[in-house]
């Protein structure tokens, strides 16, 4: 049987995208606060992955080759969701904005997802256009991400650093 082809780099991101997405919406309908907490938590083991394998693999290879203020962007708005992320990690359910925070951030990933995923002008568009190798890229995200998901599930989601804050820093 012929092996199921690996997914490129747009793809494999993507996939993340609709993920999360479907995480935020299972947590919005959720009751009860162990379910609560429990998606919580995988939507911020999803998202530090995620953001962990964009800022190591994907944005250092479209540097140059799509608009810098487009990849600054993205960095900053990286560093404005491990806010919220740590934030959720390290609260509960019963905290007052807990709710509130994992909206936010949900909100946060959703302009993230059009800022990457909109024709022509998005930065997932502009990197194809500008010729990148997405096949081997996919690759060694996929690789990455296992390699993450694996220590994170085992030792728990580290506080990710925010490098583009230059006031508040969080994390190592
Ligand atoms: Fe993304």
């Amino acid at each position: 049987m012929p092996s199921k082809p690996k997914p490129d780099a747009i793809a494999l991101l993507k996939a993340d995208h609709r993920k999360v997405e479907d995480l935020f919406a299972k947590f919005e309908a959720a009751k009860g606060e162990g379910k609560k907490k429990a998606l919580a938590e995988q939507i911020c083991l999803e998202l530090t992955v995620h953001t962990k394998i964009e800022e190591d693999v994907f944005y250092p290879a479209c540097d140059g080759a799509v608009e810098e203020d487009l990849l600054n962007e993205a960095y900053v708005e990286h560093d404005g969701a491990k806010v919220l992320i740590s934030e959720i990690e390290a609260g509960g359910p019963d905290d007052k904005f807990y709710d509130a925070k994992v909206k936010v951030l949900s909100e946060m990933i959703k302009h993230h997802v059009k800022e990457e995923e909109a024709r022509v002008e998005g930065l997932f568009a502009k990197a194809r256009a500008a010729g990148l190798d997405m096949d081997a890229l996919g690759d060694r995200m996929a690789d990455e991400k296992k390699r993450l998901v694996a220590e994170y599930k085992a030792s728990g989601v580290p506080t990710a650093a925010t490098p583009t804050f230059q006031h508040t820093h969080i994390g190592v």
